[in-house]
């Protein structure tokens, strides 16, 4: 039996045990178990590996910004050893041919864990798509020709008949009507063209479906997480910067970079759980399209390898007790999506990262896996993983990949 040793996190406290692994699961949590092979981290914390439920790694499409071999590099590097893949590709994933041509071009080459979004639109039928049993995605805003769902009363039918699949529906919660045309020509301009507003009506337009809203960033929004059919996440760029960083086009994302009130709104709903998880949105666009004319960069910002890193020095800093952080990208994520991983118990995958929280390093874009090449969190001080374990297998060590093409497409299990 395969053994994984260290302080593990159990039930809500670290304990030194023996982690033992068969056929990819926990089969055993001793004192002492003699393994072959026995991986030994002495009195470094063991933690269920993280999943990020929201990443885009632009496969079938614009692979030049990444692909699902140097993403989900990424994730395992970053302590990650599950994604949920966004449908916004070309072509978009949003039927079951599409969805059997993503299927195949991930299968072999991810690294980690995989579910896949479809894309919901004004003519989808979620129950016939429910065969895929796999989450929906909704765009609420969005470029000409993209995947918004301009049809708010539409919208209320489609979201009331996923609610009938029981499959996880994601709302990207921008309403289209108060954004401006004009992106304008820094992040501040970015802002005020896509104001707080626009994110809390978007939110208040679902009313009362089921739905879990993306990347939470606006103050107004978190007494409308009240709703108990909402979820919701938030990202570290949220949460760690705001419109005034030093970052220009690099720093373009949807929704923007908010005012520091906002983004400490978000720390405070993180904290308290009115914020249930934390996603990357991991959003890859190259260095030469983010150093174009302001109006014209791409919005997105990379984030699926620094994501746990960073909240994890957070924990360092006291900001984050360890606790909330398990329950924020292990636990929950994995509850929401009806995974057997997040938690070290009997049964579960053997996902395990080991971690030493005095091993603090400088991020640095030369140092991490997307091919996009650069981070907004250049020099900022993190805590990755010594080691990444998948099923039992060690995917990544000391930020560099081991195994390669171990991942599994995740789809949702029946019901008994
Ligand atoms: O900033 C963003 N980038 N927001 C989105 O909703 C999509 C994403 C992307 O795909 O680049
Ligand atoms: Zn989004
Ligand atoms: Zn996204």
């Amino acid at each position: 039996m395969r053994v994984v040793e260290g302080r593990a996190l159990l039930r809500g406290r670290f304990e030194q045990c023996c982690i033992g692994i068969e056929d990819g699961k926990i089969s055993s949590i001793k004192k002492i178990i003699k393994g072959d092979p026995h991986f030994d981290f002495g009195g470094n914390y063991i933690l269920p590996a993280g999943i990020d439920i929201h990443v885009h790694f632009r496969e079938p499409g614009p692979t030049h910004k990444e692909d699902f071999d140097t993403g989900t590099e990424a994730a395992a590097c970053g302590g990650i050893s599950c994604v949920f893949d966004m449908p916004n590709n070309l072509p978009a994933t949003m039927d079951a041919q599409t969805f059997e041509e993503k299927r195949q071009l991930a299968a072999g080459k991810a690294n980690v864990d995989f579910g896949l979004y479809l894309a919901l639109q004004e003519d989808s039928r979620p129950k016939d798509l429910s065969d895929l049993r796999s989450p929906f995605k909704i765009f609420m805003a969005g470029k000409k020709g993209g995947l918004a769902f301009g049809d708010y009363g539409r919208l209320k039918d489609v979201l009331e008949e996923t609610k009938n699949t029981q499959m996880h529906t994601s709302v990207h919660c921008e309403d289209q009507n108060l954004i401006a045309k004009n992106d304008g020509k820094s992040l501040e301009e970015y802002l005020r063209s896509r104001p707080n507003e626009a994110e809390a009506s978007a939110i208040g337009i679902l009313a009362d479906a089921k739905a879990h809203i993306c990347h939470v960033s606006a103050r107004e929004s978190l007494p409308l997480l009240e709703n108990p059919n909402l979820t919701s996440e938030v990202t570290p760029h949220h949460l760690l910067l705001n419109e005034h960083v030093d970052l220009a086009g690099f720093g373009k994302t949807n929704p923007p970079l908010r005012r520091k009130a906002d983004q400490m709104a978000m720390w405070e709903g993180l904290i308290s759980g009115r914020i249930d998880i934390i996603a990357s949105d991991h959003a890859p666009h190259t260095i030469e399209e983010k150093q174009e004319e302001f109006s014209r960069v791409p919005s997105g910002v990379p984030g699926v390898e620094t994501s746990l890193p960073l909240m994890l020095m957070q924990v360092k800093k006291g900001n984050l007790n360890m606790g909330r952080l398990a329950s924020a990208m292990m636990e929950t994520p994995a509850m929401m999506m009806g995974l057997e991983k997040g938690s070290i118990e009997i049964g579960m995958d053997a996902d395990l990262i080991a971690v030493d929280l005095r091993r603090i390093t400088n991020i640095r874009a030369d140092n991490l896996h997307s091919k996009c090449g650069w981070t907004p969190f250049e020099k900022w001080e993190a805590i990755f993983p010594l080691a990444t374990f998948l099923r039992g297998e060690l995917v990544s060590k000391d930020g560099d990949i081991q195994e390669t093409g171990r991942g599994m497409m995740i789809q949702k299990r029946e019901k008994p």
